[in-house]
């Protein structure tokens, strides 16, 4: 296996729509991403996660594809995508695409065929019980739009048919087992989407809903993560560099399914949310008291709610893949949304000295804004977190030189919305903090992907400190100096935020503060 590169690979993701308009219609497209590639590589990133760039009627974001094989024509065309590898790679930064196997557009090519009435190849592509009034157990289906005597089963929003991998226990006439030959097919075709974009140069695929294949019957998802390394198969073989990140939230099942990697990502209750974004109740906002672990006024913070589903994960999955923990993505609320510029500081150092591989969303290098707006494309609430990257003080913060009720979204309106231009000559800047933190990674192999990860004191109203190989890293997001135990006295700062002084077996960790110890 070749995917070494992923021992010192720090993720960036782009929502294409929003990043940089380059022919003022105010839509982002790749020739922009090409002319901020030196700028991502400025921030330490050297990978890339291209949200679905592919043709597609949007009503979510193009998670609805139309056609697998065709660029949006918004955003350019394929050669301009296949010009983005290879300026990309010219720069050492690798790019995965969105592949998106659950699901496709109802305007998909393939779902046209199977609506028909007279069986053909596509009939069984997705999944369709055998009576127009019948609907599928369990699923959300749709009855009544097709020439086609059946319903349809659902993987997502209505214009998101779900394709058809098979059932574990057929029960119904309907249901295929999954290695019926129409089951596999569908397999092999997503496989064949692979080769096709592997082959013009992409580096492998961030999965959507990677854990919905095999639908209500596979609880232990044996039957879905029997495709995924049936896939993988494929990779190591035909494409041994090729990385996938799972979006599954499950590192133990989608690593042992053959993803090399897998997001950690803001499930309610869960983990990760604990650290930044606790005012969550559920998927929505809630009044409540916020005790997010990197918030300075949280007023009963424990990071023990993190540890202990994180640790429990890291020491089953260290051997064979990776957790990626991310800052946001195109479908959370943006960090900035409850957390000031020195908050954001410490929670990004803590993500970028973690173990496995990192995800910054494009935006929050600069602490950009969640914003309160109708919903764009299926986004929902998620709009808020997908507007466009600030960059000057420019017509449309440097967006897009079009006019202001052309842009996909608008822009932050605020007089002081973040800027790269307003951050750029501060050295203690979000933007370079950042900046410093990923040199630091790219420095130091123990602050990488396989570097040694041990919880060294996670005690309420004290630092939370940790080891990594041989360094040993501390935090207090508090407004209070905070003590720990630790004997750290000879050993030399590599780098600080705020005040930390090692004295007498005893860390003091100034109000606000990280550090790194050599
Ligand atoms: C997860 C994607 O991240 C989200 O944006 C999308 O709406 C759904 N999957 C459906 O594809
Ligand atoms: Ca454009």
């Amino acid at each position: 296996m070749s995917t070494q590169w992923l021992k010192d690979a720090v993720f960036y993701e782009i929502y294409p729509q929003s990043y940089y308009d380059t022919n003022g219609d105010g839509i982002g497209d790749f020739n922009g991403i090409i002319e901020k590639l030196d700028y991502i590589k400025s921030l330490g990133c050297n990978a890339l996660w291209i949200n679905p760039c592919f043709d597609s009627p949007f009503k979510d974001a193009g998670y609805d594809v139309r056609d697998y094989k065709k660029v949006a024509p918004r955003y350019g065309n394929n050669n301009d995508l296949y010009r983005l590898f290879g300026e990309a790679h010219k720069r050492g930064i690798r790019v995965l695409l969105d592949l998106v196997p659950g699901h496709t557009s109802e305007e998909h090519e393939w779902f046209r065929q199977s609506q028909k009435a007279e069986t053909n190849e596509y009939s069984n592509r997705y999944i369709w019980t055998d009576f127009c009034f019948q609907p599928a157990k369990g699923m959300g289906f749709i009855g009544g739009e097709s020439e086609r005597s059946a319903t349809y089963a659902l993987n997502f929003f209505k214009c998101q048919p779900a394709l058809n991998y098979g059932f574990l226990k057929p029960e119904e006439p309907w249901q295929l087992a999954t290695d019926h030959p129409d089951a596999i097919a569908t397999r092999e075709a997503m496989k064949d989407v692979m080769r096709f974009w592997l082959d013009h140069g992409c580096d492998g695929f961030r999965v959507d809903m990677a854990a919905s294949l095999v639908k209500f019957d596979d609880e232990k998802k044996s039957g879905t993560s029997a495709i995924w390394r049936n896939v993988r198969e494929m990779l190591d073989a035909e494409y041994p560099d090729a990385a996938m990140v799972a979006e599954w939230s499950d590192p133990p099942v989608a690593l042992r399914a053959g993803y090399h990697m897998d997001f950690y990502l803001n499930h309610p209750g869960g983990g990760y949310a604990s650290l930044m974004r606790d005012y969550q109740k559920g998927f929505s906002v809630n009044d409540g008291v916020d005790n997010s672990y990197f918030r300075k006024d949280a007023p009963d913070r424990d990071i023990n709610r993190f540890l202990e589903q994180y640790e429990a994960w890291y020491k089953d999955t260290r051997d064979i893949g990776y957790i990626s923990m991310l800052t946001c993505n195109h479908d959370t609320i943006r960090p900035r949304f409850n957390m000031e510029m020195d908050e954001l500081k410490l929670a990004y150092a803590f993500i970028f000295t973690m173990p496995g591989v990192p995800f910054l969303y494009y935006g929050d290098e600069i602490g950009m804004r969640y914003l309160d707006l109708p919903t764009k494309e299926g986004g929902y609430y998620r709009t808020g977190a997908r507007t466009p990257m600030q960059w000057d003080s420019s017509k449309n913060l440097g967006f897009s030189t079009g006019c202001a009720d052309s842009l996909y979204l608008p822009v932050d309106p605020a007089a002081d919305a973040p800027t790269v231009e307003s951050q750029q000559d501060d050295p203690a800047s979000l933007l370079n903090t950042v900046r410093a933190l990923l040199k630091l990674r790219h420095e130091e192999a123990d602050l990488q992907a396989d570097g040694e990860y041990e919880t060294v004191c996670a005690e309420k109203g004290k630092p939370f400190v940790y080891r990594r190989g041989s360094l040993l890293l501390a935090v207090n997001p508090s407004g209070e100096k905070l003590f720990a135990d630790v004997d750290a006295d000879d050993r030399q700062v590599l780098f600080v935020l705020g005040m930390a002084d090692a004295h007498a077996r005893r860390l003091a960790m100034g109000p606000q503060s990280f550090v790194v110890l050599k």
